[in-house]
């Protein structure tokens, strides 16, 4: 089976943790007797610099007609002074929404070999943390109307109740899989739009009653995550409040360097990243960890592919590598041995194995 995966190395460390995630592609290619075909795109700060423009509608056009794209990271100091429309994340949101990609899926799990890494207290990582936040990714604040006039600037949060509902199903339908339990988290005590998505969400759960909903302010809901995390089974939440309790959920885990993503529409052409950013000032030193977007290759072959058995063995490489002690300095602790980005990948390739 021929699959075309648009490959997108970004800038800052998005090259090599890429690289690494091919490396790792082509290995299952050759055990499975797969054929991935890559084609490159240019986005970001680098297609800034080369067409004066973030994303341009041809590099657009090449994801849209893939099988799906696998992205590294985009942005850096370097494009802090080009103007909002033309900054690298502009090129990501535009990506995002041309590809159609409503519903974001953000796993947080702590690997049982890095269970030292969270900052939270053992007693509360031993209750285990195993949830998915699933965030709306191409509405809400993101997408509204930004305008600044004078001394004054505007950003409009706006959601419909089609684009709340369908977000909403795929919470439903995330947390059917899982442990049926969903909590919807918004900011219903301030926010119209917050008190519209509560009132579909919970018309929704009329056809789920399997699953049992439950309401979270989007300020308690930073709090419980860090005081009870085993509470979460699946999260189901808006644009902004995705962005921000992910990276805090991802940091409960370790490292926002082990957390992959997935982000679906209506089509399985899908786009798979890691949840981190460029990261600038490691770029080019070899030590940045590409665990999150080998993970995202991993959840690219699962759920655009319909290849599990490979998924699988990208993950059980890449938890035999942590059980042999290899560690990037972003997770390394006392008495584990250090290896760079490429080393990382090398050893993941060296344990994938034909189940
Ligand atoms: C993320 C990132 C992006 C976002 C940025 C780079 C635009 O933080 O994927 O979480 O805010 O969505
Ligand atoms: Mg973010």
């Amino acid at each position: 089976m021929v699959k075309n995966i648009a490959v997108i190395r970004g800038d800052g460390i998005g090259p090599e943790i890429v690289n690494e995630a091919l490396k790792v592609l082509n290995k299952v290619a050759e055990l499975y007797g797969r054929t991935f075909n890559y084609t490159d795109v240019d986005m970001g700060g680098c297609a800034i610099d080369k067409y004066g423009d973030p994303l341009p509608e041809s590099e657009l056009k090449k994801c849209v007609e893939s099988d799906s794209v696998l992205l590294g990271a985009v942005g850096g100091n370097k494009w802090n002074d080009v103007p909002g429309n033309m900054r690298p994340e502009k090129g990501l949101l535009r990506l995002r929404a041309g590809m159609g990609v409503y519903s974001n899926n953000r796993p947080a799990k702590i690997w049982k070999q890095l269970s030292d890494a969270s900052p939270l207290k053992k007693e509360i990582v031993d209750k285990g943390v195993d949830f998915i936040i699933v965030r709306e990714l191409i509405g809400g604040i993101y997408f509204g109307e930004h305008k600044t006039e004078g001394d004054t600037a505007t950003d409009v949060l706006r959601y419909s109740e089609a684009e709340i509902e369908r977000i909403g199903r795929i919470g439903f339908e995330t947390a059917k899989k899982r442990n049926k339990k969903l909590c919807s988290v918004e900011k219903s005590n301030v926010l119209d739009s917050s008190r519209l998505w509560k009132k579909v969400m919970h018309r929704l759960a009329a056809e789920y009653p399997d699953v049992e909903l439950s309401d979270m302010l989007v300020d308690n809901c930073a709090m419980q995550i860090v005081k009870n995390p085993a509470q979460f089974d699946v999260i189901v939440t808006e644009n902004m409040f995705g962005d921000i309790l992910s990276d805090e959920a991802s940091m409960i885990t370790g490292s926002i360097g082990m957390i992959p993503s997935s982000s679906l529409g209506s089509t399985t052409c899908g786009l798979y990243e890691p949840i981190h950013g460029s990261a600038p000032d490691i770029a080019g030193k070899d030590v940045a960890n590409p665990i999150g977007t080998i993970l995202s290759a991993a959840m690219m072959l699962r759920y655009s592919f319909d290849m599990n058995k490979e998924a699988d063995a990208i993950e059980n490489a890449v938890s035999k590598y942590l059980d042999e002690g290899y560690r990037t300095a972003d997770i390394m602790s006392d008495g584990m041995t250090l290896v760079g980005c490429k080393g990382c990948g090398d050893l993941i390739v060296k344990y994938l194995t034909k189940e």
